[in-house]
């Protein structure tokens, strides 16, 4: 009888660590988690992914025929991937420190101030850069506050991988749109056409 016993109770020891096992989950959250640094983070990668979604926009209103600009429409669509990507790099990294919650995602996304069609080339490619230069300073505000709460392994990522990437982009738009000024300022008629020709040519090299 007392070898049943023994027996009964290991066996309710062994289901009792089990069902601790199951029911315990172990955070991951570090030592300088700040929850409203973290959150504003959380913001940003909303406004990331509009930004995908506003050069969607820009990507299929360059493509349809009666605009009929391909080399900027690939320009566009490429900057919506990268846009996405940024989106995806900034949800790791909640992740990566530990932020928990799964309602992560914005629930609704359209393109800033619902456009869908821009007056010509030059004046999509102005809407872009003005859209980079929002994102940079939010990521700069994002910066200084985290800096600010002590979170310097978030200020050190914004600062580093992540800023120098979003200053090439804004860069790289603000090139364009002055090339695209300068050849209509020389071919007014031809110049839209000329633009996204060669752009078309780049791009494909
Ligand atoms: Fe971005």
């Amino acid at each position: 009888m007392k070898l049943v016993y023994t027996v009964a109770s290991a066996f309710l020891v062994v289901l009792i660590a089990q069902s601790a096992y199951a029911s315990e989950k172990l955070s991951a959250q570090d030592y300088a988690y700040n929850s409203t640094c973290l959150n504003h983070l959380r913001s940003h990668i909303k406004r990331e992914l509009q930004a995908a979604v506003t050069y969607l926009a820009m990507g299929a209103w360059a493509n349809h025929y009666s605009v009929q600009r391909p080399g900027l429409a690939n320009f566009f669509f490429d900057s919506a991937s990268e846009e996405r990507e940024h989106g995806l790099k900034l949800l790791g990294y909640l992740r990566m420190r530990g932020h928990n919650d799964l309602d992560i995602l914005p629930s609704s996304l359209e393109p800033l101030n619902g456009k869908y069609e821009w007056e010509n080339s030059l004046s999509a490619l102005r809407q872009a850069l003005k859209m980079e230069k929002d994102v940079t300073e939010s990521i700069k505000k994002i910066i200084d506050y985290c800096a600010d709460a002590e979170d310097h392994q978030l200020a050190d990522y914004l600062t580093g991988d992540f800023m120098e990437e979003q200053l090439k982009g804004q860069r790289n738009v603000a090139g364009l749109a002055n090339t695209l000024q300068g050849v209509l300022r020389k071919q007014p008629r031809l110049g839209e056409w000329i633009f996204d020709n060669n752009l078309s040519k780049s791009m494909a090299v």
